[in-house]
């Protein structure tokens, strides 16, 4: 295995680094086949998830989470995980024991050539959590964070090294599901940037790096938007959480994993494709279908969703959902992958042909 570059980036002129960041920001990143060892810095849901696929991809895994039950739930996840990730082709040659959960933030980064935060979403806890991070990491080695909405440049405010952090904005599974957003703050070096998506690109993600910070990059907006509106269906009693989850698992969400809501939209126009479309169906965007704004969260919506979500769930506990969740998305990738295969296409499909 080879060792990480530490030594070779101390640069001289280090304090000059936090406001000469618009054009050549004093980074040394390592080269990528270099770093072998990854440390993640939270270990939940997500960074769980992320630890699961780093070990998969080879990489050494060190794991700083302050829960006493970190490394139980941590090992349950991995379970729970390899077998999906072998079902993919994604583990040969890996060891799924190379990881370690440290008591110490400073242990856990030491030696990693990259560090995954996925800490809860929080932005004041974040805002300390990225500076002490900072404070023990070594100098160049980029630091990617998991939120879901934050900006890095809101995040970072704290940090004496902000060129080196990023948003690398995973969906759960991240194991399996192979989009992360890639976007820095105003701070970040573009070459951060850069590196990153390159990384993770390299992983067998599928990365968007996108060039301005928005709140919730992309697909949470997106998702953001079906939430708000199911949750006040909810409210109002227009739909119950069944229909809500029905509506799109036997209806438009069927179409998703092979053409994004914009295609979907093009054929909908029939020969005349999108343009059609807008001209047809354009004075229905004045039509109140939406509402947008988020439902106030009450006691009684609040309860309405979790009733709904357990009769769904219909006794199936969450391992058995995972377990269930993990071989339809990986039947679905399989799927949508010879699918868009077949079909010629592949223009934004190269990252998971590496796979
Ligand atoms: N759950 C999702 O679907 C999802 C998807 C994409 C991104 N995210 C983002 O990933 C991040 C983690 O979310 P999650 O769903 O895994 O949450 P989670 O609650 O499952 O896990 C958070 C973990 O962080 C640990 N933790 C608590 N305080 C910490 C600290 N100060 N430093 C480090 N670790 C700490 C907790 O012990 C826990 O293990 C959030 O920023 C979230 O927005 C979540």
């Amino acid at each position: 295995m080879m060792t990480e570059s530490t030594e070779s980036t101390e640069s001289t002129e280090s304090t000059e680094s936090t406001e000469s960041t618009e054009s050549t920001p004093a980074l040394a990143l390592p080269a990528l086949e270099e770093v072998s060892t990854v440390a993640c810095v939270g270990a939940g849901t997500i960074g769980g998830g992320w630890a699961a696929y780093f070990l998969a991809r080879g990489f050494t895994v060190r794991v700083w989470d302050p829960a006493p039950d970190a490394a139980e739930r941590l090992g349950r996840l991995i379970d729970a995980a390899w077998p999906a990730l072998r079902q993919l082709d994604m583990v040969a040659g890996a060891s799924r024991d190379a990881w370690s959960v440290h008591a110490d933030l400073a242990e856990a980064v030491d030696g990693a050539g990259f560090v995954q935060e996925s800490a809860p979403e929080d932005l004041a806890m974040k805002r300390r959590l990225l500076a002490d991070v900072d404070a023990v990491t070594a100098p160049d080695v980029v630091v990617g964070s998991s939120t879901s909405g934050y900006g890095m440049t809101e995040m970072a405010a704290e940090v004496s090294r902000p060129e080196r952090f990023v948003v690398g904005h995973p969906f759960n599974p991240p194991y399996l599901i192979p989009l992360v957003e890639v976007v820095g703050g105003e701070s970040t070096a573009a070459e951060a940037v850069d590196w990153a998506a390159a990384f993770y690109t390299r992983l067998g993600k599928s990365v968007i790096r996108m060039d301005q910070e928005v709140p919730g990059f992309i697909a949470n907006r997106l998702q953001e938007a079906l939430w708000r509106e199911a949750l006040h269906m909810v409210d109002n009693g227009e739909a119950t959480v069944e229909q809500i989850d029905r509506s799109i698992t036997e209806g438009p969400g069927l179409r998703w994993p092979m053409q994004g809501p914009m295609l979907t939209f093009h054929l909908a126009g029939g020969e005349g494709g999108m343009a059609h479309m807008l001209d047809h169906f354009g004075p229905s965007l004045q039509s109140p279908w939406t509402r947008l704004d988020a439902p106030e969260l009450t006691p009684r919506l609040r309860d309405a969703v979790v009733a709904g979500s357990d009769r769904a769930a219909d006794g199936r506990g969450v391992a058995e959902l995972i377990a269930e969740r993990d071989a339809g998305i990986i039947a679905i990738r399989r799927l949508s992958e010879s699918g868009r295969a077949g079909a010629g296409s592949g223009a934004d499909s190269g990252a998971e042909a590496a796979q």
